[in-house]
């Protein structure tokens, strides 16, 4: 595997290949990272990641200083896995000067769920994820559905700067219990691990129900509301337990129950964020 820290050390890297397929990732690689490699290795020519820890996309009080770095295991998971090119760019490679210009995706989808909790969020990652392609120039990419919102914003960005990209959404993978599997589940402690898996089981719930009523529910808010109490019962910090429309994320409007949804799910246990969702098929 080669590594380029610098724009130049990529374009040699990439140098006579016309299909890179690109998995950009935050470092502090899990199985779930690996299986993104995997799903993007028979779709191009060359099969490359980046780590880079986008300080953009973390609000101040946020963990842009302590979030993970594990270089070494990060380089040895990506070889055993068969990656061909790491683009690990230091800040001073991507951002040698304030990046002012940013992206800003449309507040409709943007400043929803995640956005709401986290505002700016979308525009750091939006900003960092165009500014990789433009390094990279992939003609394929593939992103977890875990950051189902995330994923959407990325379609539209490629689709509406008419990037010749295709983008694929690589389903979540989850630990035996369910947990969907995260970065930042590394920091739980033994017992905040066990109970994390909560998260998943009221998503399930949710699910469940809307699906058992095969699209004749009547309040949504009041399974939102359920589930938001179950959590916070166990001692857990909801930002949002929601059931949403998958095509743009809103809520389904009252005679409109049987488009496909989502269930999505941002929580706090202890000092640690977790996200998950659940697409419902009916
Ligand atoms: O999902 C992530 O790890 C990050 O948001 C991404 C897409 C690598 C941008 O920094």
């Amino acid at each position: 595997m080669r590594i380029a820290h610098t724009l130049t050390e990529l374009r040699n890297a990439l140098d006579g290949h016309r299909r890179p397929a690109f998995v950009p990732t935050m470092g502090n690689l899990h199985a779930g990272h690996i299986a993104l490699i995997e799903r993007a290795k028979p779709l191009g020519d060359v099969t490359v990641a980046s780590i880079f820890v986008n300080r953009l996309q973390f609000l101040p009080h946020e963990d842009f200083d302590s979030y993970p770095r594990t270089w070494e295991r990060d380089c040895e998971q990506l070889r055993a896995a068969g990656c061909d090119v790491l683009f690990a760019p230091r800040e001073t490679d991507l951002y040698p000067e304030p990046q002012t210009f940013k992206v800003h995706p449309d507040p409709a989808l943007a400043n929803l769920l995640e956005g709401q909790f986290r505002p700016g969020f979308f525009i750091g990652v939006s900003t960092v994820v165009m500014k990789l392609f433009s390094c990279v120039q992939p003609r394929v990419t593939v992103f977890g559905k875990k950051d189902y919102q995330q994923l959407m914003v990325i379609r539209q960005l490629v689709n509406q700067f008419a990037m010749p990209i295709e983008v694929i959404g690589a389903e979540t993978l989850r630990a035996d219990d369910g947990l969907a599997l995260s970065s930042r589940n590394g920091a739980l402690s033994a017992e905040e691990r066990l109970e994390a898996v909560q998260l998943y089981q009221v998503l399930r719930a949710m699910s469940d129900e809307v699906r058992e009523t095969g699209g004749r529910v009547r309040d949504l808010g009041e399974i939102e509301n359920r589930a938001t109490q179950a959590l916070v019962s166990r001692g857990w910090q909801p930002d949002y337990l929601a059931l949403r429309r998958r095509s743009d994320l809103l809520p389904p409007a009252a005679d409109d129950m049987t488009s496909p949804m989502v269930a999505v799910g941002a929580a706090r246990l202890g000092n640690i964020r977790l996200i998950d969702n659940l697409e419902i098929e009916f």
